[in-house]
């Protein structure tokens, strides 16, 4: 029998300082680079669970709600939410800070999903995540509806495999 895990166990904190080569031409963190920083942070977060290598599979919807400015110290705050077989959903939190106006704020958030490999690289069963916190709580059963939606516009899984989901939506008979 696989050893549990908690939530807290793949919890990782990264800082980063912004600077001149991050940003664009208006002085704003590039995108591409905070996914670059996210995805680091990730799959640190899924190897803490999983304790072997691990692959990126999908990365959810990432929207850029507030800018970091150049500068500014961003932090990323990531940890797991839930493992399924071999897949681990991970939550992202991003902040930009002004060390000087001693002011923080969220950037953005975000779900990526890691599955872990065997030395062959094939996909390989990972520890069950066993929330702790109310919130952890909920983020694990949310993740069942996340994941769902991701195999169906991964064209993984069809609608109507889809229970959590449906449940949502429609009244079971
Ligand atoms: C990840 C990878 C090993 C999966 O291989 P596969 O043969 O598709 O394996 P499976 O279909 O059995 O899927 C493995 C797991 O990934 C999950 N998965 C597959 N596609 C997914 C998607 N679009 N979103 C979320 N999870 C997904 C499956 O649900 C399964 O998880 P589970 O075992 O917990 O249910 C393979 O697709 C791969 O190597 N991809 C490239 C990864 C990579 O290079 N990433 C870097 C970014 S370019």
């Amino acid at each position: 029998m696989m050893q549990t895990k908690r939530p807290q166990d793949s919890f990782v904190i990264m800082s980063e300082l912004v600077l001149p080569n991050d940003t664009n031409t208006l002085g704003n963190l590039m995108g591409g680079k905070l996914m670059h920083w996210m995805d680091i942070a990730a799959a640190i977060s899924s190897q803490k669970h999983c304790n072997c290598p691990v692959v990126t599979v999908s990365v959810d919807n990432v929207s850029f709600t507030q800018p970091v400015k150049l500068g500014n110290l961003l932090t990323i705050e990531s940890k797991l939410t839930r493992s399924f077989n071999t897949s681990m959903e991970v939550y992202l939190r991003v902040w930009g800070e002004d060390l000087s106006a001693q002011y923080k704020y969220l950037s953005n958030e975000a779900y990526m999903t890691f599955v872990a490999l065997d030395p062959n690289g094939r996909p390989r069963v990972v520890p069950e995540l066993v929330p702790e916190t109310d919130a952890e709580k909920k983020m694990h059963e949310g993740a069942l509806r996340r994941r769902q939606l991701r195999l169906i516009l991964g064209g993984k899984m069809k609608t109507e495999e889809a229970g959590e989901l449906r449940a949502l939506f429609f009244k079971e008979d």
